[in-house]
C-alpha cells in the first residue's frame, strides 16, 4: 500500500523530562503496533511545555532525549515522522482558528485545566487553558484518522472531535473527525504511592514513579516500596489500589492477563510478588535502556531524523491549511 492511501495515525509526547512507565504502557508501545499498517506521525510537542513554568535549555536538551526515546522503545524512524510540533508551521495557526470555534466553557472544564492550574494559582498563564485546542490542532492539522493516547488524554481528544465537526457544519466538510484509541492495557498506570492518581512526571513524590531510564536498583527500590493495601491477597479490585496497580504494570510487562498472575501469586505474600514485578520491569527496560545509550549521544542522527519528518509534516500540514484558510475567508496574498 502507498504512503498515500494508508490511514494516519498521529500523536504527541510533551518533552518534559524523562518519560515513566504509563507513557511507555498507556502510549509508545501501543504506536509501535501501527508502524507497519499506517503512516505515521509522532510529535513531540514543545509548544505544549512552555504553557508551564520550564527552563528553555532543558526543554532544548528534552527534545533530543525524546526522540532518542523514542526509538529506543521501538518507533523506527524509518517507518514513522518523529517530528518537533514547533519545526512544522500551521500548528498555532490552526490552534487560534479552532478557539476561536471554541467555547471557553468547555476549556474551562478540562480536567488537566483545573489540575493544572490549582497548582498555579494567580500567575497562571492563558496557554494553559488554550492548551486543547494547540492538541486539537495538532491532530486536524494533519487529518488523521485515529489517535492512540492515554485514559488522561481522553477528554482533550473527543474535544478534537467536537471542533472537527463544528468547524466542518460551520465552513464545509474539511477536517476527518479523528477516532480515539486507548489501549485495554496500561491505559492508566497510577503512581507507586499514591494508586489512587496517575504516574505523573509532574508528581511531587518522585518515588512513585518509574523512569524508563531509571537503573535497575532504583527501580526495584521504587517498586519494594510501593505502597500496598491491607489484607494479604494478591488480586485487583477496588479497595486494592496499589496492587491492582502493580498487576496492570505486571500484566504490561509479560502479556499476560490479570486472572492469570492472581491464579500463579495466589498465596504468596507481597514481598515475593513486587519483587516479580520488579523483575520483569527490570527486564522490559533492559533493551531500551542499551539502544537508548547508544543512540542518545548522536545528536547530528537525531536531528537528521527530525529534520526530514519536520520536511513530510510540513508538506501534510500545508496542505490542509491552504484549505483551512480558504474556508474561512482568509485571503490569499497577491504577487
Ligand atoms: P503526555 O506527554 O503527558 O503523555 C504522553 C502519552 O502518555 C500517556 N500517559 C499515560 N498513559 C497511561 N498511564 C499514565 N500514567 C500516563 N501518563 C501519560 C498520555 O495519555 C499520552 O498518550 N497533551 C499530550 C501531548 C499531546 C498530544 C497531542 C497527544 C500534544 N498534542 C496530540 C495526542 C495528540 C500530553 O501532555 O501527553
Amino acid at each position: 500500500m502507498s504512503e498515500e492511501q494508508k490511514k494516519v495515525v498521529l500523536t504527541c509526547a510533551q518533552p518534559s523530562g524523562n518519560l515513566h512507565l504509563g507513557n511507555y504502557f498507556g502510549a509508545i508501545r501501543n504506536w509501535c503496533s501501527y508502524l507497519d499498517s499506517h503512516e505515521c506521525f509522532f510529535g513531540i510537542a514543545n509548544m505544549h511545555a512552555i504553557t508551564v513554568p520550564y527552563v528553555p535549555a532543558n526543554l532544548r536538551k528534552s527534545v533530543y532525549d525524546l526522540v532518542a526515546i523514542f526509538i529506543s522503545c521501538g518507533l523506527d524512524p524509518e517507518k514513522c515522522h518523529i517530528f518537533l510540533q514547533s519545526h512544522v508551521q500551521g500548528h498555532s495557526d490552526l490552534a487560534w482558528i479552532l478557539a476561536c470555534l471554541c467555547p471557553l466553557g468547555q476549556l474551562e472544564r478540562m480536567t488537566q485545566y483545573k489540575q493544572k492550574s490549582a497548582k498555579q494559582g494567580e500567575s497562571v498563564g492563558a496557554g494553559l487553558l488554550y492548551y486543547p485546542a494547540l492538541m486539537a490542532a495538532d491532530i486536524l492539522i494533519y487529518n488523521a484518522d485515529v489517535v492512540p493516547v492515554g485514559e488522561d488524554q481522553r477528554q482533550h481528544v473527543e474535544l478534537t472531535r467536537d471542533l472537527a465537526i463544528k468547524f466542518n457544519n460551520t465552513y464545509s466538510d474539511t477536517f476527518r473527525v479523528p477516532d480515539l484509541f486507548i489501549p485495554q492495557t496500561g491505559a492508566r498506570i497510577k503512581s507507586l504511592q499514591d494508586p489512587e492518581r496517575k504516574m505523573s512526571k509532574s508528581d511531587a513524590n518522585q518515588s512513585g514513579c518509574v523512569y524508563l531510564l531509571d537503573e535497575p536498583t532504583v527501580i526495584r527500590k521504587k517498586i519494594g516500596s510501593a505502597v500496598t493495601d491491607s489484607g494479604c491477597e494478591i488480586v485487583a479490585r477496588e479497595d486494592k489500589p496499589g496492587i491492582s496497580n502493580l498487576l496492570t504494570i505486571l500484566s504490561a510487562c509479560t502479556g499476560r492477563t490479570i486472572a492469570e498472575l492472581e491464579a500463579e501469586f495466589a498465596g504468596q505474600n507481597y514481598g515475593a510478588f513486587k519483587a516479580a514485578v520488579a523483575d520483569e520491569v527490570v527486564k522490559k527496560l533492559e533493551p531500551i535502556q542499551k539502544t537508548y545509550k547508544e543512540i542518545s549521544g548522536d545528536k547530528a542522527y537525531l536531528d537528521k531524523v527530525l529534520a526530514r519528518s519536520a520536511e513530510a509534516a510540513q508538506r501534510r500540514a500545508n496542505r490542509l491549511m491552504s484549505k483551512v484558510y480558504r474556508k474561512v475567508g482568509f485571503n490569499e496574498l497577491q504577487k
